[in-house]
């Protein structure tokens, strides 16, 4: 895939001073633009940014739709050295750190497993972590944020269907997505360096609003019910099922039971 000429970055992204950017007022998705200029060799940390994404993914080869303007699509390249089997804490670790930046704007964030970041019970933001491969080489790490800011960011009949919202209608006010950006990035690198800490996960699990709840997942394999007691070291979810054994869980779509969420 040939890469799209990156457009003139607006004043907002000031602050990103000499961090890698690529901007893009419409583009299919920053996480196949993040994951081709990354095989070009991009360094770890740089971004792509996009206005609009005609082609936006989420989890489970979902589309991710946000009207143009509205929201925070971001991708960030990052090289980690780390095992293939810590590679899913890189979600957890996206997670955190939407649910950090969204913290110090004073708001009361909870994160429901393994992805989704909520606001008063609704989604808010979806995190979509990808490898981006040479032959059979990890190059990176494509880390794909999208946080729903502006109140239009989704149509009044998505939102009921899907159970979101934005930041603006929990905040009262549009925040400004440059310092937004600013602190999640802040969080992000930070994190990064402490891939392999615990304390990633405890940060995981003061935010998460699924453990010791009664769940049901569905995933590839079906679907389970039960409690969510934990997270394990590679942020699989660990599920009592009724029959008292627990079942690991790599992936999979949480409903918490009472919320239909
Ligand atoms: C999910 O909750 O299913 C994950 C959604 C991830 C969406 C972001 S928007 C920026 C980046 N580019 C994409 O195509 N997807 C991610």
């Amino acid at each position: 895939m040939d890469p799209q000429t990156p457009d003139h970055p607006p004043d907002w992204l000031a602050g990103l001073g000499s961090r890698p950017c690529r901007y893009y007022r419409r583009i299919g998705s920053t996480n196949d633009e993040a994951a081709a200029w990354a095989l070009a060799g991009a360094p770890s940390g740089a971004v792509v940014l996009a206005e609009e994404q005609t082609a936006g993914r989420g989890r489970r080869g979902r589309a991710w739709v946000a009207a143009p303007e509205t929201s925070l699509l971001v991708s960030v390249i990052l090289r980690p050295a780390v095992s293939p089997e810590a590679l899913p804490r890189l979600t957890l670790l996206g997670a955190v750190a939407v649910a950090e930046a969204l913290a110090a704007e004073g708001l009361s964030p909870g994160i429901k497993w393994p992805n989704d970041v909520l606001l008063e019970g609704r989604k808010v933001a979806g995190i979509l972590a990808e490898v981006a491969w040479s032959g059979d080489e990890r190059s990176a790490v494509i880390l794909g944020i999208g946080v729903n800011i502006r109140r239009g960011a989704l149509s009044e009949a998505a939102a009921a269907r899907f159970g979101a919202t934005t930041v603006e209608a929990i905040l009262g006010r549009a925040p400004d997505r440059g310092g937004l950006l600013l602190r999640l990035l802040e969080r992000i690198d930070c994190w990064q360096a402490r891939l392999s800490d615990e304390a990633l996960l405890a940060a995981w699990r003061q935010y998460s609003v699924t453990l010791g709840k009664r769940v049901t997942v569905a995933s590839g394999e079906g679907v389970v019910a039960g409690v969510a007691e934990g997270v394990d070291s590679q942020g699989a979810l660990l599920l009592r099922t009724d029959d008292g054994s627990v079942r690991r869980l790599l992936a999979g779509d949480v409903t918490l039971h009472g919320n239909g969420l």
